[in-house]
């Protein structure tokens, strides 16, 4: 027999579960690294063990669906500079690939593992982690095998940037041939960065097409700094996602509202470049379905906090308290086609966190300060 642990006196309970998303004066029960029930503590089964949860709020652990961590170095400076009033280019992003290059293994290893470590603190129980600082076959594969001891959820991301040293045309083909062979049995996922200055429409086409016949999903780093073809391109080909989707047109909004293809909204990467934010109201209101993620990268947005994601959904972008916690768990799990995440119900893995707080409202309502008080993964408290 299986122990069964019962989180009773649970404040508020947010599920992710669209038939029933919210339960006040809630429990749970845990068996075996999954939810085996879930209702009103009035109706709970008598259970093995008790966790009383002291009337807090609990949400599904937060699922980061977009995350580069396999990297070396700082660009702190570049940082600075920006809040100086310098642009932000995407043009740092070859500085991290020759710190990336220079560092040992086990240095990106463990500088990979404490960033995870970070994130599992804040909450997070599912996180997705690209290559894309390596762009040689080597160096690409080895930050994939890396990633690979992390999560489940590896992205190649080869086409991150032309390297410094090469033609773009012979770089993308190298991308779309033997670094592609190379790298696919350590990913699950092929992305690229479509932008002015990155890969083009074509080059895109080319290597996301490519990474799906040798068996990935698609994903793409979308409409970030400019409008262009990358949000019509991942869901023409059926990407389970498109991120950034900062630049959209009214035909990308159409197309995101009528494809499979979630929008993942990053806003770490607006606050951090001093950028404007993506119109959360007008994808949600189109009937996208919107996911929330961190970004975390060395250049672009170097935090590992959902909540701090969610507070700015709310602050900046106008979703609702309830619109970003669903997209921060639901609806990163939609980006990354799982259902055993992402969300509290029967048969999901029971990835939960205990707020320090009577509601998910808090996460929003109380920026920057640590709401978490239990995180449980696959059963287990972290
Ligand atoms: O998602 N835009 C491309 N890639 C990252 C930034 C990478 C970097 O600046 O190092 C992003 O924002
Ligand atoms: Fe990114």
């Amino acid at each position: 027999m299986n122990t069964t642990t019962l989180i009773d006196r649970i404040g508020l309970l947010y599920t992710g579960d669209p038939e029933q998303e919210e339960i006040a004066d809630a429990a749970l029960v845990l068996e075996d690294g999954l939810v085996a029930w879930c209702g009103p503590a009035a109706e709970a089964p008598a259970a093995d063990e008790r966790v009383d949860a002291g009337g807090r709020a609990v949400i599904p652990g937060f699922v980061d669906s977009h995350a580069h961590l396999i990297f070396a170095g700082d660009r702190t400076a570049e940082f600075q500079a920006r809040m100086s009033g310098e642009p932000y280019t995407g043009g740092g992003i070859r500085t991290t690939v020759a710190a990336t290059r220079e560092a040992g293994e086990a240095e990106l290893a463990t500088h990979a593992y404490s960033l995870v470590r970070e994130m599992r603190a804040q909450g997070t129980t599912t996180v997705e982690i690209k290559s894309g600082y390596g762009l040689s076959v080597e160096h690409e594969r080895r930050s994939l095998e890396i990633a690979t001891t992390l999560t489940d959820e590896t992205t190649f991301l080869g086409a991150h940037v032309v390297p410094a040293d090469q033609d773009a045309d012979s770089y993308v083909r190298l991308v779309a041939g033997e670094m592609l062979e190379v790298c696919a049995p350590y990913a699950k996922w092929v992305d690229v960065f479509c932008e002015r200055g990155a890969f083009d429409g074509d080059q895109t086409r080319e290597i996301l097409s490519a990474g799906l016949k040798a068996g990935l999903g698609a994903r793409v780093h979308a409409n970030q700094l400019t409008e262009g073809p990358g949000v019509r391109i991942a869901c023409e080909l059926g990407a389970a996602s498109a991120d950034h989707c900062t630049h959209l047109t009214a035909a990308d909004v159409d197309a995101l509202a009528s494809a499979e293809t979630v929008a993942t909204l990053l806003p770490g990467a607006e606050f951090s470049t001093r950028s404007p934010y993506p119109d959360a109201r007008r994808l949600i209101d189109a009937g996208a379905t919107v996911a929330l993620a961190t970004d975390c990268n060395p250049g672009s947005s170097f935090t590992s906090s959902m909540a701090f994601c969610v507070a700015l959904a709310v602050r900046e972008m106008r979703m609702t308290p309830l619109e970003a916690i669903r997209a921060a768990t639901y609806g990163g799990a939609r980006a990354l086609r799982r259902t055993d995440v992402g969300w509290l119900r029967r048969g999901a893995r029971a990835d939960l966190v205990i707020l320090d707080a009577p509601s998910y409202v808090h996460l929003a309502y109380r920026p920057g300060v640590p709401l978490v008080h239990q995180v449980f993964h696959g059963g287990l408290l972290l």
